[in-house]
């Protein structure tokens, strides 16, 4: 047994290798929401991160960060290219964002996939405390779950997929369907953003394995003479003669510390940033704003044509209206994001010249990342955000721009396919295949009476400043901690 009590498994660690112009390399921290969540968590219970550095043939030892322990697994340039950018990014992320691009089935991805998941399986068994707590993360990983139980029955083990989780129908395209379901049922919970994702995989765990599930709680046979154990000790029922393992499969939303973005929105200096830049648009009368990894899950395109049309229909003017586009670089090894790159910027750049003024842009296009403090300022500067996902697990952004918005002023266009849609029932929620739905809803929040978006965002802050990032972790660890038969009696 190794020496850890709780371990985090995640396919990146919260912190990527830079390597500045003269080849001296460091560690800075990724400024990601999981990290602020799991922080306190991990330091209470001197936890362990499993995860890749982002560079290739990163040979790391296990080192020391804020007080968490970081252990690095390497990845080969082949498995970079076959196991990440292949089977996760170009099969897996398109399947479960609904086939909005077509996914691509390769037997050598997926045989990378297995070979790399089992190397995360084998560290988080190795550094596990005896009757410790592993929590793996997002489907880079869905089979880990499976892997370490095998090797380590005395764990307790939780899952949580970050990302949508598909119907059925298009779930059933992927030739190795059954063996990732199999996969994640090695957990004892399985989290997802949304009821409906959780539905959508006990129906594909009945489908493809006739496991019956009644409410979360889904019932898996022992197999292996090993397991007998650890599921008596945690939960078991006999049915039809055979020892059962009830695996918990059910909704934690995620979300982000909600505090931090406000303390930051009351700082003086960002505020006088977001002054600065509304002076450096010009001085609109409103400000539009979209931030996005620039993927085709966005619904970017979406959104710049209903902008352009408007436009063209003499509905906006550059005069009175602008919009910044934040799209920070992602994946760009992968093909289909090359292609949406070269889409987006063509559509910018001809909107742009057919609108824009000597003195009024119609779209500021920014093809980089920013820091948080920027990000709040230009959160601080918008008077309408647009969040326009064909399909989003959660959507962070939407709930960072309420977080901010202590002024409770700001409207948000918010899409039905994201998770946080559940959540934020007061948005000016659309549906962004529907354009002229899209259009009439901008036009709506551009001329929406104060009032009317104070009392949308009051509702709004409430919820994400009550179901913050800590609550998140805390109730997913709190399912994990807790017997699952509790879960499964009729209240
Ligand atoms: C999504 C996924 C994460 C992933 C992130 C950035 O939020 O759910 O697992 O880390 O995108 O993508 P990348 O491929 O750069 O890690």
């Amino acid at each position: 047994f190794g020496e850890f009590p709780f371990v985090v498994v995640s396919n990146r660690l919260p912190v990527d290798r830079v390597i500045d112009a003269e080849g001296n390399s460091t560690f800075r921290t990724s400024p990601g929401g999981l990290v602020t969540a799991l922080e306190p968590v991990m330091r209470e219970a001197d936890g362990a991160w499993i995860g890749w550095t982002g560079t290739a043939d990163d040979e790391a030892e296990p080192f020391e960060n804020d007080g968490i322990h970081l252990i690095p697994v390497a990845l080969s340039d082949e498995e970079i290219e076959l196991y990440y950018e292949g089977f996760s990014n170009d099969t897996l992320w398109p399947l479960y964002h609904d086939v909005i691009a077509p996914p691509a089935y390769h037997r050598e991805w997926w045989e990378s996939y297995v070979i790399v998941n089992q190397r995360f399986a084998d560290r988080a068994a190795e550094v596990s405390a005896e009757g410790g707590t592993v929590w793996v993360q997002d489907y880079q990983l869905q089979l880990v779950p499976r892997m370490l139980r095998n090797q380590r029955p005395d764990l307790t083990i939780g899952f949580f997929n970050h990302i949508p989780f598909p119907a059925y129908g298009i779930y059933s395209q992927l030739p190795w369907r059954t063996q990732i379901i199999e996969g994640l049922l090695g957990a004892d919970v399985i989290g997802f953003q949304r009821t409906a994702d959780a539905g959508n995989f006990s129906r594909a765990v009945r489908r493809l394995l006739g496991y019956q599930s009644k409410g979360t709680v889904i019932d898996v046979p022992v197999e292996a003479e090993s397991e007998v154990a650890s599921a008596k000790h945690r939960i078991s029922t006999v049915r039809d003669d055979k020892l059962v393992r009830t695996v918990v499969a059910k909704a934690f939303p995620i979300s982000i510390d909600a505090a931090s973005y406000e303390d930051l929105a009351h700082r003086p200096d960002i505020q006088a940033r977001a002054v600065e830049i509304r002076n450096g648009l010009g001085n609109p009368d409103v400000v539009m704003l979209g931030v996005d990894r620039l993927d085709y899950t966005k619904g970017i395109g979406h959104r710049l044509k209903a902008f352009g049309e408007l436009l063209a229909d003499g509905d906006l003017d550059v005069e009175e209206v602008t919009l910044v586009q934040v799209a920070s670089p992602s994946r760009e090894r992968v093909r289909t994001y090359q292609k949406l790159r070269d889409e987006i910027e063509l559509t910018v750049g001809r909107i742009n010249g057919d609108y824009s003024t000597i003195s009024h842009t119609a779209i500021s296009y920014l093809h980089h990342g920013y820091p948080r403090e920027e990000m709040v300022a230009l959160y601080l500067a918008a008077d309408v955000m647009l969040v326009t996902a064909l399909r989003d697990g959660m959507n962070l952004v939407a709930k960072e721009y309420v977080a901010t918005r202590f002024d409770n002023d700001g409207v948000l266009v918010l899409s039905e396919f994201a998770g946080a849609s559940d959540e934020l029932r007061t948005a000016l929620r659309v549906n962004p295949h529907d354009i002229e739905g899209l259009k009439e809803a901008i036009l709506q929040a551009k001329q929406m009476p104060k009032s009317e978006r104070a009392r949308r965002m009051r509702a709004m802050r409430k919820r994400v400043q009550e179901n913050d990032v800590a609550r998140w972790s805390s109730s997913f660890l709190a399912a994990l901690a807790t017997p699952s038969h509790d879960l499964a009696l009729p209240k």
